[in-house]
């Protein structure tokens, strides 16, 4: 075959997949077991192959491969790209730049400078660097570094051998990656002080202050304090402008991690939510979340002009960054990465494409067809809303007439529809109850898929239940 061969037929599947999303009956997963995938993809690597096989490998990824485009897909916290930033990211990968520098990208370098004006005009900083990088988990290290940078100018040069014992408070249902930003960063995982959260999920304020108090009293030095909006599991807020006070009367970096919730920004009926979050010193927001642009797309920002370059960069990088007029343009210098993707095209092309409106619109589809689907939950009595959802986490378990033990009948129906294919939706512990954490982060669903969800719920449930009686 000849490479325009190739491109037809590759790009023909790929198109057939892309349509095929919008099929309310697609399977989410053909499931195999790591010895059955192994033979699928066996011989792999030894002789090399032919075209015809390099074709079946893409068909045979894209077969076995968990559709989380499909309507029935609602396991994480994103499902779904919209199409405009689909093919944002399917051109970016063809032009293969890295948004380090203007001369490589220079496309690239000024949607990136366009977005982080955007997003901190949405957040309310007058003034902000930001840079795009590989997820809300490292953003949440960067804004650490950022923080550990201002208050401990010396650290990038001397380490962290003569500061005090620096420590850091978030919810108790706060994102993991604040251990790990605390591991990296030299902090230590066991510095992180975890705040009691009251049954909605959200931090109480009383312990924030106690807490600090506390580790003041052990010597230790305070530094940096998260406010989470909205948390991975409960889909909760933290009480921004309470936070901030503290913040502000104890001299504490102020962060907040709108990974999952930043884009509640772009709704006017919903961005109270986020009220005071310009008081913030830094922000993390995950596009690749609640707005549906392709994995990966992320962004932190901080209104501390300066201060992002000074944390991140280093002087031994001349043979990249050349001296030029420019230079404002060349990302890499924000970044803690040398290549970069370009993310930001499918992201400046989605919201080109939307507008503000149409943004405003997703976003507010998604709170609607929560409302929808929390008040079909309350009024069914097989279901149980175990906590009331604050956005768009909608946390519920199924009851059974029968003598069961409830969290492993949930998780067996869970698995059952994960196995077959049918829906896939996590699950977690919320007071002490084994849930559905099922997410409402597709605007491009209707309620009917989320009825559907419940048909297929109640059909693995009266199966197991068979197999009980
Ligand atoms: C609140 C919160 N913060 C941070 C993250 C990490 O984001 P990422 O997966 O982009 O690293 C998540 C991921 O679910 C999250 O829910």
């Amino acid at each position: 075959m000849n490479k325009n061969e190739i491109l037809d037929v590759v790009f023909s599947e790929l198109k057939n997949q892309i349509l095929e999303n919008d099929n309310p009956e697609q399977q989410v997963l053909d499931y195999k077991e790591p010895n059955e995938l192994k033979e699928i993809f066996k011989n792999s690597f030894i002789d090399g192959s032919d075209d015809s096989k390099l074709i079946e490998n893409i068909r045979n990824y894209i077969k076995y491969s968990v559709k989380t485009s499909a309507k029935q897909f609602h396991n994480q916290l994103f499902a779904g790209t919209n199409l405009p930033s689909l093919l944002g990211e399917l051109t970016s990968v063809v032009m293969n730049a890295s948004n380090y520098t203007y001369e490589v990208s220079p496309i690239g370098a000024l949607m990136e400078t366009e977005l982080i004006d955007k997003m901190a005009e949405k957040i309310g900083y007058e003034h902000a660097s930001g840079t795009f990088l590989t997820g809300g988990s490292n953003g949440n290290l960067v804004a650490l570094l950022c923080a550990r940078q201002k208050y401990y100018d010396k650290v990038k040069s001397d380490g962290l051998y003569n500061l005090p014992k620096l420590t850091i408070f978030a919810n108790e249902k706060s994102h993991y990656s604040f251990e790990k930003a605390a591991n990296i960063s030299g902090i230590g995982i066991d510095s992180v002080i975890y705040i009691k959260s009251d049954n909605q999920g959200e931090m109480i304020i009383e312990d924030l202050e106690f807490q600090i108090n506390e580790s003041i009293k052990r010597g230790e030095k305070p530094l940096f304090v998260v406010a989470t909006v909205c948390t991975t599991e409960y889909g909760s807020f933290d009480p921004i402008i309470k936070i901030n006070d503290i913040c502000k009367k104890n001299d504490l970096w102020f962060h907040i991690d709108g990974a999952w919730g930043g884009s509640i920004l772009l709704s006017d009926k919903h961005r109270n939510l986020l009220k005071g979050c310009e008081l913030s010193d830094s922000f993390v927001w995950d596009p690749h979340k609640m707005m549906n642009i392709p994995l990966i797309c992320s962004a932190f920002l901080t209104k501390h002009k300066g201060l992002l370059e000074d944390t991140v960069s280093t002087n031994r990088a001349d043979y990249i960054f050349h001296e030029h007029e420019l230079m404002e343009y060349d990302l890499g210098r924000f970044s803690l990465q040398c290549g970069r993707r370009v993310d930001a095209f499918k992201l400046w092309l989605a919201w080109d494409y939307y507008g503000d409106k149409g943004m405003n619109d997703r976003i507010n589809k998604l709170f609607d067809t929560a409302k929808e689907v929390t008040d079909y939950i309350k009024s069914n009595e097989d279901l149980e809303l175990v906590v009331e959802p604050r956005s768009i986490n909608i946390n519920f378990r199924t009851l059974s007439k029968l003598d069961v033990d409830l969290d492993k009948f949930n998780l067996a129906i869970r698995e059952k529809m994960r196995l077959e294919g049918s829906s896939l939706c996590n699950y977690t512990k919320i007071n002490n109850k084994l849930v559905f954490r099922l997410i409402i982060n597709n605007p491009e669903k209707s309620f009917d898929d989320y009825k559907k969800f419940f048909l297929n719920l109640r059909t693995a449930k009266s199966e197991i239940e068979k197999s009980l009686k």
